[in-house]
């Protein structure tokens, strides 16, 4: 044996084979020839009367290697199948040693094993269908028959781990070790060995259950809602109907099949983008991993408004406290009030105990000054949009914090390295853009100022995972990746608008691709009338008279969105329906006929097309400028700030999968038609992958 990462050692009887390929036991194609060569070995061995199989404390297996799909690497044999099979159709007795993780490809393994132990705590699981696929190497067909019909689908249809534990007394686990593991095994082995006990192939089970039909059809009508955007669960009971219905061997080979199938799906093909990029978002350009971090104890928090609240309580669930300050007692009362009914409305659905609620309340100070800034480790400004007020804000934090301290505003649009020049330490000085609510929304985009320091980015980097948020790190620009990229998507949306179609329309078209909300009930929500004020604000500067856009026409008319009761669409006192209003279309009818235009039918494809793909050429621009760092980061801000589905995988993957040829030929067909806006001309990055046939991810 000449194995890296798997070793051999005999004890007595009993050869202990311990694969050690970190950090999870990935299956992959060095790992499943060393267990082949371990079993050769040990199977040679006279003395040798049974082999134990295991993997580290961490995990007996997490699963093939999922860099190995769509390599040659993951078909090099033997494959993870054939391996499975050699364990079972071992002549001399396996039993497999479950510590850790054992979850897809290696809980299939480990069924493939005569015997299991596992310590109480080891994490069983197929989770492959989270990754748009099913358990491809038996698991369909094993599983079922060692804990039943019903668990089994459980298991494989939702995907999460189950304690080993839990299946004390089913034939998945044999034993529960208290202890040492290896050791456990061994002795188990040596019973196994002593008594003389039968092979127990788990292909050879029968698997008899009166009530397989009832289970099969619930789990049938409870996936069908969303079998349409997520094909693997259906596909997962259908494995499992195989299993009672068909012979083994049958139920492998249309197992087999269902995967291949799977495999080839835009949604599996988007379901793996998402797992794997957000790892590559902690990559950061000139940030080395190992970069010492600073301390974050104290935080303080500035405004206690819509996002001040928000941001304050990440902190406060992760222990951190919070100096959260006001200019006036009225508002930071309110403010603190606001905090006190969220947390209590979490106890009322029971996800917080009323000794939680004091505690998390216990951690936050309520300020008017900023002297209660003195210690604090980070200080996040969330104060009006106003470049004004930013810079008071920042020269008072710059009198007041401790050298060392991090600077952040949580700004949408404004400059950032103008803010932080207000400031002798722009070093110190990050942005800090949260989504609203933003004690619930996972997106965090960090800003990376010209000047901002390694450490402070990796810092942020490092607090973000702490508060539980998943962070991209955008450059400076108006609107940084995500409400850049936005602020194209909304001019296409309203683009069609006065072409020809209803906001109903365009919403109705873009929600039936996966987006949560279209771009005017999402309009009405966020509140129209802050557009309005921005869109006032910029043509004031530009010294401009403003061209009015159908919004401004609804803001003039008081429409504000939902908390005005009308916006794009009608509400109901109290209800968040959108309700499409004839007044609505009145208005836009008399735009189209002050700005002369004949309205013609738009078709949805149209409306996808134009949506879609403006967010995709703004996100080839803020690629080419540098403001991402690749293109699966842009994913990764729409898949969770903007309501991207994620059976999609993100703007850019989906551009990757209509073709990037495809896109651009649109593209030019937009920006050739009369008088059209020139933000319509293919980004140059985006004609140059097309040109070379190459893809954004
Ligand atoms: N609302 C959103 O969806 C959203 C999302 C992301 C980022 N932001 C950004 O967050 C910031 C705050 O937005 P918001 O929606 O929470 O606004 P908001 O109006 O709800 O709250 C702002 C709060 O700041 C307080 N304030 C104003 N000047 C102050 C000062 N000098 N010192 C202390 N407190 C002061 C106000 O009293 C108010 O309570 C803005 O920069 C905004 O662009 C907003």
């Amino acid at each position: 044996m000449n194995s890296t990462v798997v070793s051999m050692a005999v004890d007595g009887v009993v050869a202990v084979v311990t694969m050690n390929k970190p950090p999870i036991n990935g299956l992959g194609a060095e790992l499943r020839a060393g267990i082949a060569d371990a079993l050769d070995a040990a199977n040679a061995d006279p003395a040798v009367k049974a082999i134990v199989l295991t993997g580290t404390a961490r995990a007996f297996s997490g699963g093939a290697d999922v860099t190995e799909f769509g390599t040659p690497k993951a078909l090099r044999e033997p494959n993870l199948r054939v391996v499975i099979g050699l364990v079972e159709n071992n002549p001399k007795p396996v039993i497999a040693a479950i510590a850790g993780q054992c979850l897809g490809g290696g809980l299939e393994l480990a069924m493939g094993a005569h015997f299991r132990v596992a310590l109480a705590d080891a994490s069983l699981g197929l989770p492959e269908v989270k990754l748009g696929l099913l358990p491809g190497a038996g698991g369909t067909q094993r599983l079922p028959r060692l804990i039943g019909i019903e668990a089994a689908l459980n298991m494989i249809v939702y995907g999460a781990p189950v304690a080993a534990t839990k299946f004390k007394g089913t034939p998945l686990i044999d034993q529960i070790i208290d202890g040492d593991l290896i050791a456990g095994a061994t002795a188990f082995a040596r019973q196994v060995v002593a008594e003389g006990k039968p092979l127990k192939r788990v292909r050879d089970m029968k698997l008899k259950d009166p009530n397989a039909a009832a289970f099969l059809q619930f789990a049938r009508n409870t996936v069908a809602a969303t079998a349409k955007n997520f094909p693997a669960p259906m596909k997962c009971i259908d494995a499992v109907a195989n299993a009672v219905s068909k012979p083994f061997d049958e139920g492998l080979r249309l197992e087999r099949e269902a995967f291949m199938t799977l495999m080839n799906t835009p949604e599996s093909r988007a379901l793996r983008h998402v797992f794997a990029v957000e790892r590559a978002a902690a990559k950061l350009p000139g940030v080395p991993e190992d970069t010492p971090l600073r301390e974050i104890r104290r935080v303080g928090v500035i405004g206690a408004g819509t996002m001040g609240g928000g941001i304050t309580m990440n902190f406060l669930n992760a222990g951190i406290p919070v100096a959260l300050l006001e200019t006036q007692q009225a508002a930071l009362d309110k403010g603190i009030a606001t905090i006190r009914k969220n947390y209590e409305n979490s106890m009322k659905k029971g996800k917080l105990t009323p000794a939680q609620v004091e505690e998390r309340m216990g951690l936050v100070t309520p300020t008017l000054t900023y002297d209660a800034f003195r210690d604090a480790d980070l200080v996040i400004e969330a104060v009006f949009e106003n470049m004004g007020v930013k810079e008071t804000v920042f020269r008072a934090l710059d009198e007041v914090c401790k050298p060392g301290a991090i600077l952040a505003s949580n700004t949408s649009y404004l400059d950032l390295n103008q803010i932080a020049a207000f400031t002798k330490r722009p070093q110190d000085v990050i942005g800090l853009h949260f989504f609203s609510p933003a004690n619930v929304m996972r997106l965090l985009e960090i800003v990376r100022g010209a000047k901002t320091a390694p450490d402070v980015l990796a810092t942020s980097m490092a607090l973000a995972k702490k508060i539980k948020k998943i962070a991209v790190v955008s450059g400076v620009c108006d609107g940084f990746i995500g409400n850049r990229m936005l602020a194209r998507y909304g001019a296409a949306a309203n683009g069609l608008i006065n072409a020809g179609a209803l906001p109903q329309q365009i919403d109705g078209a873009l929600q039936a691709f996966g987006l949560a909300m279209g771009p005017f009930r999402m309009g009405d929500l966020a509140g129209l009338d802050i557009g309005w004020a921005t869109r006032k604000r910029k043509a004031a500067e530009a010294g401009a008279e403003m061209k009015p856009v159908v919004a401004d026409k609804l803001c003039e008319a008081g429409r504000f969105g939902q908390k005005t009761g009308a916006g794009w669409y009608r509400y109901e006192a109290g209800k968040r329906d959108p309700i499409p209003d004839p007044a609505v279309e009145a208005l836009i009818a008399q735009y189209r006929t002050d700005a002369d235009i004949t309205p013609r039918k738009v078709g949805d494809d149209e409306v996808i097309e134009r949506c879609l793909y403006a967010l995709i050429n703004e996100g080839a621009r803020i690629l080419e400028e540098g403001i991402a760092a690749r293109a699966s980061d842009i994913d990764i801000v729409y898949l969770n700030g903007y309501g991207f589905p994620m059976h999609r995988g993100g703007p850019m993957l989906h551009a990757d999968i209509v073709g990037l040829p495809n896109v651009v030929r649109a593209l030019r067909r937009f920006a050739a038609e009369p008088g059209a806006d020139a933000s319509w001309q293919p980004a140059p990055l985006l004609v140059k992958l097309a040109d070379d046939g190459r893809t954004f991810n």
